[in-house]
């Protein structure tokens, strides 16, 4: 039986590729269809935004210093209440809390932490500019309740069990992966029935690029291996598809979406302002480092894979490069000659 029919429902996906793993307990499902109810919820939030007053500023500051929106709470609250029950997620963490929220309920039973940025792009909101929602599942190891943010952090494994984002566009996506090989999926979000359908099973990122993403305004601010990288993906060279054109929407997810799909790099380089770049590792960087990686792509610091970057703070930033094998390696050729 193929469990890659176009139009099934997520639900169903989830449940029979589950089948396919001996042991597997049902948990990392469960959890998933958490993750999708909470996307439906961000999804009609959004399509009413314009009309429930909800738009704009909170009047609030988040704990990246950064004005915080409505929307962006509203999402946050929709996040910790699909994991509020069924026991499998004592903490998560996310862009818009300083300290992890605890589910004191689910500390027993439960083994996984959820690293979540409940709206991405959400300077895109006051202009129906297209954002997206980011989450990536670690397990926990050893048991019992954490005892500080650090003790958190030090017992979250390594390696992401299930990673993914949803593009909230004309139509809601939902992509992600379970790793080890199981491909990366994408689903639609029908609104008439509320359901996310497989609609891009086994996606794959294509070799060759068409379009790099990247704030441009900054060049000057870049160091000279970005700089270099960004003449070399302007420069004219046919056969391999150079020049590339930009498209920059000012949504991660909706950029790395688009470099999935289509081919090409998106970069966040660091700047004067921001050494240690602006994106966050755990629930922006790493996240979509594994899908690409799993749909054939590559994700780096500039110096490093970002699935191997050490995990030292639930709120760390890097500098991210995001693509195609053909241009990571390219970006980091160049950033090596830098510092040659
Ligand atoms: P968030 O809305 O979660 O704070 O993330 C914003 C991020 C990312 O989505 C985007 O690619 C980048 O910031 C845009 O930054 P610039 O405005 O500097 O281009
Ligand atoms: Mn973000
Ligand atoms: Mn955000």
């Amino acid at each position: 039986m193929s469990t890659k029919t176009i139009g099934t429902r997520l639900h169903r996906f989830i449940a029979e590729n589950e089948a396919q793993y001996p042991g597997a307990t049902g948990e990392l499902s469960a959890l998933l269809a958490q993750i999708g109810l909470a996307g439906k919820r961000i999804s009609r939030a959004l399509s009413q935004a314009g009309l429930m007053d909800i738009l704009g500023a909170s009047g609030e500051t988040n704990v990246q210093g950064e004005t915080q929106q409505k929307l962006d709470a509203i999402a946050n609250d929709i996040f910790l209440d699909a994991f509020a029950y069924g026991q499998l997620v004592p903490a998560v963490v996310t862009e818009e809390m300083e300290l992890a929220a605890y589910l004191p309920e689910n500390e027993v039973n439960g083994k996984y932490v959820v690293f979540v940025d409940p709206l991405d792009g959400s300077s895109n909101l006051d202009v129906n500019g297209g954002v997206g929602s980011i989450f990536s599942v670690r397990r926990i190891d050893g048991g019992g309740a954490f005892t500080s943010e650090d003790d958190l952090i030090a017992r979250v494994s390594r390696q992401q069990v299930a990673a993914g984002y949803f593009v909230f566009g004309p139509s809601t996506m939902l992509v992600y992966t379970c790793g080890t090989a199981s491909g990366v999926q994408g689903f639609t979000l029908d609104p008439g029935i509320g359901e996310f359908l497989l609609s891009h099973p086994d996606i794959r990122i294509p070799a060759q690029g068409l379009y790099y993403a990247a704030n441009e305004g900054n060049v000057n601010e870049w160091e000279a291996g970005p700089r270099e990288f960004v003449k070399w993906l302007q420069s004219r060279n046919t056969p391999s598809g150079r020049p590339y054109g930009t498209r920059y929407s000012g949504a991660l997810v909706s950029d790395v979406h688009r470099i999935l799909l289509k081919g090409g790099v998106y970069f966040y380089p660091a700047t004067h302002k921001a050494p240690d770049g602006k994106l966050r590792l755990l629930y922006e960087a790493a996240p979509l480092a594994m899908v690409l990686e799993e749909a054939g792509g590559a994700a780096s610091s500039g110096t490093q894979r970002i699935l191997d970057v050490p995990i030292l703070r639930s709120h760390q930033r890097t500098p991210l490069y995001i693509g195609g094998t053909a241009e990571i390696s390219a970006l980091e050729s160049f950033v090596r000659a830098q510092t040659a």
